[in-house]
């Protein structure tokens, strides 16, 4: 009973955006609604500077302040509610989409003035992979945007989701009034440069009622009327079960940086968004409610101080309950492990934690029995699902600067492609270390590090290759045959899956033609036909 009460409290969620649409502000907004924080600016440290291409210095300061930050944790209305943070900068994309894998549903923020982007689209695919439930979230209100109208129509075709607006925006820009509630039936007005965390509602159920030109003058309500009612003929009810299943995502309109309809949607969040529930482990299906426990390590993270080579370990925990000191198995290494310092991260604080249930994600320290992927359970040999790798877009070849330290270098590379930093693939032969990245930081972060924490130099060699496929055979004896044929275009990845490296889609086109007995998967999650998503 006790379990099942801590899981119907739980909310856990990420929030995602290409970068500047307003995702640090939300996120500050809803920890400041919700008493996590009493400032704003707190959450800010945690952004990686959009500039910041060589100043090594500052991109490990701020992963750094990023490990306190990597989950926020607080107490809202009898929920806990657990943030889950996502960088914000697109070269550590890899890093969000695993993150998704450990939440039960995101909130999206689309700016109103550019709509949809290429970051906002990336994301949602990999939302659509695993019909994680969306609520999207229109940001900046207050300034001039594009037509509401024509905002949802964008993100039903770019996102390809059903949307619903639950609230509707009531002009924008310099005369923007503020949202009408359709859910509740409530006006929610506007107040620019407001620091409170207050709303200024007034209860309007039929929007027919007079009493709302009390609030707003006549020719906007005469607009909200007529738009309202357009939003009622052309829009499906909203339909929290279709909202769960991921087929439909419910729309709010505000503006995070005048605190205005985050209480809203943290409200709204908090009554329709998904408990933790069941996930897909490669032998069954794991219900949250089991008494066993079992969890998985989505994100490992290095320690700042190159002296302490432990890192943290972020595990998401699925069922059962977790606790301190208690032995668990490591089904990888098929072995027995107990954790003495298990943290939680409450409040942006990093506290020493004696149990966790599922929804919660908790800081284990790691001296290197961890990769992202790996399952813990009490026993039971169990592979959670769902951590594929995507195709990197940059390849470049490792070259080793310093003959004594080839060792270091290869210790160096396996780590920090563990921890998920970049990818890691080998070519034969003669053992060629290719790491694949989404950008081009990552090259400056690892050879950072690998000289501050390993001792080890390289050097990056640039490929032309801008793709990586993993590759399947309708037979054994046709795949292999592929390989040899093309061997200068064949890596394997690190779990020696064959991968073919693609210069350009031309020549994907041409191979495959030539080549029909041969697939070729844009993740490696290819067992699995959803992952199909082009990214
Ligand atoms: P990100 O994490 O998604 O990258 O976005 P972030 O919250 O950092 O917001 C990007 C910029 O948009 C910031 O301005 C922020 O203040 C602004 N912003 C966020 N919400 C709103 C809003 O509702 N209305 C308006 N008009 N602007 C908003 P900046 O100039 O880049 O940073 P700052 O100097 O304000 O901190």
């Amino acid at each position: 009973m006790e379990l099942e009460k801590e899981i119907s409290k739980r909310r856990t969620f990420a929030i995602i955006s290409h970068p500047d649409a307003g995702k640090t502000t939300l996120t500050e907004k809803l920890l400041l609604f919700g008493g996590a924080i009493n400032t704003a600016g707190a959450v800010k440290s945690n952004k990686i500077r959009k500039t910041a291409t060589s100043d090594f210095m500052e991109i490990e300061k701020q992963r750094g302040i990023s490990v306190a930050t990597s989950v926020m944790g607080f107490d809202y209305a009898g929920k806990r509610v657990n943030i889950l943070d996502t960088p914000g900068h697109k070269d550590f994309a890899e890093d969000t989409y695993r993150t998704l894998t450990a939440v039960d549903s995101v909130i999206l923020v689309v700016d109103c003035i550019k709509g949809v982007e290429e970051q906002t689209e990336k994301l949602m695919a990999v939302c659509r992979m695993r019909s994680t439930p969306v609520i999207i979230f229109i940001n900046k209100m207050d300034r001039e945007g594009k037509d509401p109208f024509d905002l949802l129509d964008e993100l039903q075709d770019k996102l390809k989701i059903h949307v619903r607006p639950l609230t509707w925006p009531i002009s924008q820009g310099e005369s923007f009034q503020g949202v009408y509630n359709m859910y509740k039936g409530e006006l929610n007005l506007f107040e620019p440069n407001k620091t409170g965390i207050s709303e200024n509602k007034a209860k309007i159920v039929e929007l027919s009622d007079d009493g709302i030109e009390k609030f707003v003058e006549k020719k906007y309500v005469d607009k909200l009327r007529e738009d309202v009612h357009l939003v009622e003929g052309v829009f499906e009810p909203f339909n929290k079960d279709l909202y769960r299943d991921g087929l439909i995502a419910p729309v709010f309109f505000g503006s995070a940086v005048n605190n205005f309809g985050v209480l809203e949607l943290l409200e709204t969040f908090l009554e329709i968004a998904p408990q933790p529930s069941s996930r897909e482990a490669e032998e069954r299906i794991v219900n949250s409610e089991e008494n066993k426990f079992s969890g998985f390590v989505f994100k490992i993270h290095a320690n700042l101080d190159p002296n302490h080579r432990d890192r943290i370990a972020f595990l998401r925990i699925c069922s059962g309950r977790f606790e301190r000191n208690k032995f668990f198995f490591h089904t990888r290494l098929d072995k027995k492990v107990r954790f003495t310092n298990p943290t939680s991260f409450m409040a942006n604080e990093k506290t020493l934690i004696e149990e966790a249930f599922p929804g919660d994600v908790i800081g284990l320290y790691d001296n290197g029995i961890f990769k992202i992927g790996d399952t813990l359970s009490e026993g039971e040999m169990l592979h959670y699902k769902g951590i594929p790798s995507f195709s990197p877009e940059i390849f470049k070849e490792v070259e080793n600067r310093d003959p004594f330290k080839a060792k270091q270098l290869e210790k160096g590379i396996q780590q920090l492609t563990e921890e998920g930093v970049a990818q890691l693939f080998t070519q034969q032969p003669g053992n060629r270390k290719i790491i694949g990245t989404v950008g081009e930081l990552q090259f400056d972060v690892i050879k950072f590090r690998l000289e501050h924490e390993y001792g080890a130099k390289c050097e990056f060699r640039s490929l032309s290759f801008s793709k990586a496929y993993w590759i399947t055979g309708d037979t054994e004896v046709q795949l292999n045959q592929f390989i040899s044929s093309r061997n200068s275009a064949i890596a394997y990845d690190k779990e020696e899956n064959p991968v073919y490296l693609s210069e350009n889609e031309w020549m994907l086109k041409m191979i495959k033609n030539s080549f029909a007995a041969i697939h070729f998967h844009t993740t490696s999650e290819f067992k699995n036909k959803k992952s199909e998503v082009l990214l």
